[in-house]
This record gives C-alpha cells, structure tokens and sequence, in this order.
C-alpha cells in the first residue's frame, strides 16, 4: 500500500549559489526561489497535497547581512502584494507562521491581510515560516501553556501540539531540504518526529514540478514504521 502524503515542508536551500555560480547577487537568487515556491505550491496543489509548509526567513537569518535581509523582506512582501489574489481564487489558503512580533506594524497588518482574505479556502494550506525557529516556537508554546495556568497534569502532547504555531496542520509526512546540506536547521523540531526526510544535491531555484514528483516517488516507496518493527507493519498491524 502507498503511504498517503498530506503535508510536505520543505527548507529552500540553495538560493545564494545558485545565483553566485552565474555571477549574480544573492538576490537574484532569492528572487528566482520565490517564482520556484510558487511553481511548487501550484504543483502541490495540483498533486493533491493538503498541506505545505515553506521556511522562507529562519529566526537565525537576521544574522545576514543587513543588505540580504532587507531584500529578503521586500520580496516576501512582494509576493504577498502580487499573489494574494491569484492564490486566493486558487482555492489556496495561506497562513504565517513564527514569531510575528518583530515585524513591523505594516509587515503585521499586510500578513494579517493576507491571511484574512484567503481564510475561507480549504484546497491547499500553505504555511510560510517567516522569523521561525523550531526552538523558539516551543519556548512560546510553553510560556502560553504557563501563562494559562495550565496545571502539569494537563499537559500532554495533544496539548502541547495545540499551542504550536502548527495546531491546525498534521504533522509533515514528508520534509525536503534542496542545496545539499543534510540537516535540520531548526525547523519544525517537534512536528518532524515521524517525518520522512528527502535531501537533494538540486538547489532551489532549479527545484521543479519533475523534482517535486521524484521526491514524492521515494515517499511513496518508505516504508513507516512509527516504532513498529517492519514484520508488524508488514503485516498490517495497525
Ligand atoms: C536559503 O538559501 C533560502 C533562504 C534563506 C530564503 C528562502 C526564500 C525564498 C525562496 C524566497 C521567498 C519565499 C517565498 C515563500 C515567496 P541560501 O541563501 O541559504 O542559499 P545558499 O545556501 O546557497 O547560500
């Protein structure tokens, strides 16, 4: 039996290669990774994919260089200007995800904007991670746990996953990480528990609908066992 593929997170790595291996500024790259995201989310649409999470600014990268990030910044905010209505009569619903706080007070009000206008679509949830951090995101979690008062044996994992960033997503069936590095990068720590992870040499701007699909194809073929030993999952313990 294939393994069904609900949501798939991808770390977009590669940009600034990409770019300086053709002699280009960095943002150029950057700026040919966002046409790729888009490129990808239509796909992941069209593949019937429910969930997608992009990594598009870590809460690490505000350690670039100031010129980088102001471009980084000025193409997220270009995108959200000139796809929200294309992604909206897409049937595509768009949520952010990280920490918001330091954004600002225009960057807030155009992300909550953007978020309203597509809340009522249900084709594909695409979370970008803007100023996120897996660790962060757990150390919020804990402190609106605490500061609700919430008492010690009220917390369980169901609990906790519900004051993450990610409450309204399952968890990644499926991570990609392009640019050839093979790690994790404080990227949703907690939801990549059981997450079958697929690196790839390709860097992101060259990451298309063919490496999308290759990358679904090794999905398919895993098998997850979820603690279970292979003859149990063979065997269609459930
Ligand atoms: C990593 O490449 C990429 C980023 C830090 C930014 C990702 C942003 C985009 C793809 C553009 C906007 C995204 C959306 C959702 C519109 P890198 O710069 O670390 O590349 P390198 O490892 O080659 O230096």
């Amino acid at each position: 039996m294939q393994n069904r593929i609900e949501h798939i997170a991808i770390i977009m790595d590669g940009n600034g290669r990409w770019a300086q291996k053709r002699g280009l500024p960095r943002l150029k790259g950057h700026e040919k990774g966002a046409r790729a995201a888009l490129k990808i989310v239509e796909t992941a649409k069209a593949r019937g994919i429910s969930h997608l999470t992009l990594f598009a600014f870590s809460s690490e990268n505000w350690n670039r260089p100031r010129e980088e990030i102001d471009g980084l910044f000025r193409l997220l905010e270009r995108f959200i200007d000139e796809e929200v209505n294309r992604l909206r009569d897409s049937g595509v619903r768009i949520h952010i995800i990280g920490d918001l706080s330091r954004f600002s007070k225009p960057l807030q009000d155009k992300i909550s904007f953007t978020v309203t206008t597509t809340e009522a679509n249900t084709d594909l949830h695409l979370a970008i991670a803007m100023n996120y951090g897996g660790r962060d995101e757990i150390v919020r979690a804990v402190r609106s746990l605490v500061s609700s008062g919430e008492k010690p044996e009220g917390i369980d994992e169901k609990t906790f996953s519900a004051r993450l960033d990610t409450a309204f997503m399952p968890d990644p069936d499926l991570m990609i990480r392009t640019g050839g590095e093979w790690r994790v990068s404080n990227f949703l720590l907690w939801q990549l528990a059981y997450t079958e992870i697929y690196f790839t040499d390709t860097l992101w701007p060259d990451f298309d609908e063919r490496a999308l699909d290759d990358a679904i194809t090794w999905f398919r073929a895993r098998q997850r066992r979820f603690g279970k030993t292979p003859e149990q999952v063979e065997d269609g313990m459930p």
